[in-house]
């Protein structure tokens, strides 16, 4: 609430500056001319998992292709301040990737991002989406339960690396936020 002086009279004016500073962030949707922009914010971001394989230019281009305007970016002045990968595969969502970066949090830019994909996903018939997050991540942890999304203790996630040309026995341990 802000004060102003009106000669003999003081005028209390409720200022929204949160929402003032929402107002100037655009989601809009992750396309691959964004890709670099987008690559640097998910390296410098703790809690991203990146690797050569699925994040380079070609796995991401083909991503947003077979998931088409699903995944979306957040600008502040025209720069990119957050993004999120989202998809499913015919039966369940899922989501990847979120990012805000530090100076541009708590201000509503990863809800916003998420309730995106959550329109676009249940639009296209999705009634359930899934994320992955990585073990010790308390704060990211506190956003999904601040949003409403509920840890699951029956299922646990299991992987397999494929070799594209079949070489070896394919059998090779995940590593610390292998997905
Ligand atoms: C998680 C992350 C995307 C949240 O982005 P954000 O724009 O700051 O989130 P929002 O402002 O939309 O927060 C919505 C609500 O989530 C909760 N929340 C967000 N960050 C939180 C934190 N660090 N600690 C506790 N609660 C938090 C709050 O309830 C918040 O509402 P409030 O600000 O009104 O209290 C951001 O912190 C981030 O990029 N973290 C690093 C990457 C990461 O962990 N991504 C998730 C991988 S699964």
């Amino acid at each position: 609430m802000h004060q102003i002086s009106n000669c003999s009279r003081i005028v209390q004016v409720a200022v929204p500056v949160v929402l003032w500073e929402e107002m100037q962030v655009e989601i809009a949707s992750f396309t691959i001319r964004s890709y670099d922009e987008v690559l640097a914010l998910w390296r410098q971001t703790e809690g991203v998992g990146l690797h050569d394989d699925s994040d380079s230019r070609p796995a991401i281009r083909s991503y947003l292709a077979r998931n088409r305007g699903m995944s979306f970016v957040a600008r502040a002045g025209g720069v990119v301040v957050g993004a999120v990968l989202s998809g499913h595969d015919g039966r369940r969502g899922y989501i990847h990737h979120l990012a805000v970066r530090p100076d541009h949090r708590r201000i509503g830019i990863g809800r916003r991002l998420v309730e995106s994909c959550l329109e676009v996903l249940s639009a296209a018939g999705i009634t359930k989406v899934h994320i992955f997050i990585l073990g010790g991540n308390t704060a990211g942890t506190a956003f999904w339960n601040a949003l409403g999304w509920m840890p699951r203790r029956d299922i646990g996630v299991m992987s397999k690396r494929i070799e594209p040309d079949g070489a070896g026995d394919g059998v090779r341990e995940g590593g610390r936020g292998e997905r």
